[in-house]
């Protein structure tokens, strides 16, 4: 027997290209899925819209590559701010913005206890493992010195602890024998680069559900394109 539609908490809202889904991305580093986000949703193949990218530090290859796309992008320098100021600032910016969820992409900064709350389930992140095997830093390493035969990503909600919250979405990717971390890491971040534009695909379709720590899908979750 599937899922009812009244159970749960409903997670995200039916968008499309029309009426897309509103993000702000967060970053800290390269922006590889950030790009990949940002490219698709303006192809128009993606039913969400990149309402801002926010990068806690001005080195952020990512800034550079938000703006090249013409995408609202803002730094906030976590350093110079401190950790009370510079999260009250996020989250007036990302209010400001629209957003309706938050994305991390490569964003390297756990976000405390109240900040979470204030966007309780409406943020979501990508790890480059096969969640809950190897959370946090180097999951690349850990799971080579592991010998895992399998590894991947996972794209999951944010609660309040380190990569622990409910999945939405896995994909496999196998470990080689001569595999490196940097080998892997290259294997895993092509699949990711699907991976959260799936997931969020999957958020714009409204029929997603949390029963317990469960993320589960209520009839069709296929994208309204049109
Ligand atoms: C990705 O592997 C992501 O899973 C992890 O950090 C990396 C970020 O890469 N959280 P990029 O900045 O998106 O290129």
């Amino acid at each position: 027997m599937g899922v009812s539609v009244d159970q749960g908490l409903s997670l995200g809202r039916p968008a499309s290209l029309e009426d897309p889904l509103k993000i702000a991305i967060l970053v800290s580093g390269r922006g590889s899925n950030m790009q990949a986000i940002a490219e698709r949703s303006l192809r128009g193949e993606l039913p969400v819209r990149v309402v801002r990218v926010i990068a806690d530090r001005f080195t952020a290859q990512a800034v550079a590559r938000a703006e090249a796309l013409g995408i609202d992008t803002r730094v906030l320098d976590y350093r110079a701010l401190g950790p009370s100021e510079y999260h009250n600032l996020l989250a007036e910016e990302i209010e400001r913005s629209g957003a309706e969820w938050i994305v991390l992409a490569g964003y390297m900064r756990i976000l405390p206890e109240p900040f979470v709350r204030r966007f309780e389930w409406r943020i979501v992140n990508i790890h480059p493992s096969l969640l809950p095997a190897f959370p946090g830093l180097h999951p690349h390493r850990q799971a080579i010195e592991h010998g895992v035969k399998l590894s991947g990503c996972t794209v999951h909600l944010v609660d309040t602890g380190v990569d622990t919250g409910p999945i939405i979405l896995q994909r496999a990717v196998p470990v080689l024998d001569d595999d490196t971390p940097e080998s892997l890491a290259e294997r895993i971040l092509a699949v990711e680069h699907q991976a959260y534009p799936e997931a969020l695909t999957l958020l714009a379709s409204g029929r997603l559900r949390l029963v317990g720590r469960r993320v589960v899908s209520v009839g069709d979750t296929s994208a309204r394109l049109s």
